[in-house]
């Protein structure tokens, strides 16, 4: 592990926005009643492929899912794997659930997805070392004011555990439409090349949406509504 000034990598920050939206409509609160114990991941003790699927399938771990789009459409694409994904944002579990149930009529149901309502790192601590075969961080809370930098999901305590915690040749990839956020990922990850490979020969590879890179709604507004450019960044664990 490279040895840098980090805080407790496994505290959730202050949250950046609200932890409760709008009230959920009845479908939903059904599902976080119903559905969410079903598929919750243990509130203790280690998580592994054979605990959470009941067999040792690539696994892959999502950050802050958000409304949970890119997560289902992945585990859509490889029915496989193991589908991990964490979000303290109520909302946003519950939208996740209508993906993971199939109610929303874009997927199927997905058996092959797991949740936690809550904070990601406290999960990501609880997977044995070099499990994951794919990590994903897209569009963070950006924290844009440099004395909350250090509350940044990208840090080099976090990034830190990342790369403990994916098997060699495992990918990391992060994604943010936030310019400061983008500087402040680059100069981080710069620290870190001894555990990761930026998979880049060309602008093309981080201006343009990789395959496999299932588009969440944020990420359509923050394009469309907000007119962001969106970068997309694939490292691999060396
Ligand atoms: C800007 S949103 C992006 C959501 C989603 N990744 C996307 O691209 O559509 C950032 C998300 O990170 C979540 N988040 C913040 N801190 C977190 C933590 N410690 N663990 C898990 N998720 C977190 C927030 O609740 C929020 O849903």
């Amino acid at each position: 592990m490279t040895a840098h000034k980090s805080g407790d990598p496994t505290t959730l920050n202050r949250l950046y926005g609200r932890a409760k939206g709008k009230p959920l409509r009845a479908g939903q609160q059904a599902l976080v009643d119903n559905l969410l114990p079903q598929i919750a991941v243990p509130l203790e003790g280690p998580v592994t492929s054979a605990l959470l699927f009941g067999d040792d399938r690539p696994m892959h771990f999502e950050i802050g899912f958000g409304g949970g789009e890119h997560m289902a459409g992945r585990a859509d694409m490889l029915p496989s794997h193991g589908f991990i994904g964490a979000e303290p944002f109520i909302n946003g579990v519950a939208q996740a659930l209508t993906h993971v149930a199939g109610d929303n009529g874009a997927s199927p149901p997905l058996a092959n997805v797991r949740i936690h309502h809550g904070d990601a790192l406290e999960v990501l601590a609880r997977i044995p070392d070099a499990s994951l075969s794919f990590l994903y961080l897209l569009h963070p809370d950006p924290w844009p004011k440099a004395r909350h930098a250090k509350r940044r999901m990208m840090n080099d305590g976090p990034v830190d555990m990342f790369a403990a915690k994916l098997k060699p040749g495992g990918e990391f990839r992060f994604g943010t439409d936030h310019d400061i956020y983008l500087r402040h990922a680059l100069m981080v990850m710069q620290r870190h090349t001894d555990q990761f490979e930026w998979l880049c020969d060309k602008p093309q590879d981080f201006q343009v949406r990789p395959g496999g890179w299932p588009e969440t709604r944020y990420e359509t507004k923050a394009r469309t509504v907000y007119g962001h450019e969106v970068w997309y960044f694939r490292y691999r664990r060396k």
